[in-house]
């Protein structure tokens, strides 16, 4: 079996400069907001996973759909030897493709969650005892230092997490990773599709609460890695469509004016009854938007598949 390698790019204190400087950062701006990466300590990661199981939450029901009904192809178009996934999270769908890349060496996932990377490459080594596969604790926001695996290279981004990177932020992403790739390389991407309002709602407040504890559980890490005193009870988990954005924004609405102490950045933060947090967007695409912003990074939209309902789509493009 091949052993499981692991390289922490992160500096130990991940959790500590960068989660403080964004705390400072959006506690301090108007409105509110925290951004969406602090969400996936272990538990955060483990609620999402329970998220992606949920009737309303469509997209990896969807976006599987795809893999399990496309992966041949998209296997024959790229011939990767390297897969790099990026946010793999459980690395669960992403099964799919690896099986089908019949001529694929090494498999790169790239994740901030430590316990969701450890997890997916222990259970993925014990399956796939042909495969090297190196895990990456890394901020995919930053340039990666990646291990010397064969080319052509095919970068995964599923989940539509492309969705919770604003559009300035998406467009350096965007370039960031074209200028990883050479030519041959090839970019896989997830995308949500606008679709009609209320299921998009509901795919962010379902029924039994659990995306409302993600939601809340990025409060828990302030409280736990910056001493905060957030009482999680004490705001209410919103999720509302931006038209105009074409995006659901989550948000944490304060259900009474309080003081919030932040004492490992000295800090004290006064929110109003009613006031909201944003705490995640989450664009939905359309196929001309997606492949005009690829097109800017010097990436080329080859192919397009969707669901069969078309609310979700992957999409391969190549270095031009
Ligand atoms: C929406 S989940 C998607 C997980 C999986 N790819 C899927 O399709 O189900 C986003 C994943 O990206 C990871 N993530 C979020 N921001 C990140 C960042 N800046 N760098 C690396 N990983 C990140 C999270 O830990 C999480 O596993």
């Amino acid at each position: 079996m091949s052993p499981l390698h692991v390289t922490r790019t992160l500096p130990e204190d991940a959790t500590g400069a960068a989660l403080r400087a964004d705390v400072r950062h959006g506690l301090t701006a108007i409105p509110k907001t925290l951004p969406p990466k602090w969400f996936y300590d272990a538990l955060g990661s483990e609620l999402f996973e329970r998220i992606t199981g949920l009737p309303e939450y469509y997209p990896t029901r969807a976006e599987r759909e795809i893999l399990v009904a496309r992966s041949g192809e998209i296997a024959a178009a790229s011939g990767a030897r390297t897969l790099i996934e990026l946010g793999s999270g459980s690395s669960e769908k992403t099964r799919h493709l690896i099986d089908a890349l019949a001529s694929l060496e090494a498999y790169v996932p790239v994740d901030v969650s430590e316990s969701a990377l450890a997890q997916a490459g222990r259970a993925l080594v014990a399956e796939r005892p042909g495969l090297d596969v190196h895990a990456l604790i890394a901020d995919f926001t930053a340039p990666l230092e990646l291990p010397a695996t064969p080319g052509p290279r095919l970068v995964a981004f599923l989940g539509g997490t492309i969705g919770n990177l604003l559009p300035a932020e998406r467009a350096e992403f965007l370039a960031l990773v074209r200028s990883q790739l050479v030519p041959g390389d090839g970019l896989l991407l997830g995308t949500d599709l606008v679709k009609d309002e209320r299921v998009l709602v509901r795919a962010y407040d379902d029924a039994a609460g659990v995306t409302a504890a993600f939601n809340k559980n990025v409060l828990a890490v302030v409280n736990r890695e910056l001493g905060a005193d957030f009482d999680p009870d004490a705001f209410e988990h919103v999720a509302v469509w931006d038209q105009d954005q074409e995006w659901i924004e989550m948000r944490l609405r304060s259900r009474a004016a309080q003081t919030v102490k932040v004492p490992a950045l000295d800090l004290a933060v006064d929110f109003a009854a009613g006031e909201e947090m944003r705490t995640e967007v989450s664009a939905k695409f359309r196929r001309d938007g997606i492949g005009a912003e690829l097109a800017a990074a010097g990436l080329e939209l080859t192919h397009w598949w969707t669901d069969a309902d078309d609310r979700f789509a992957l999409s391969l493009s190549v270095v031009r």
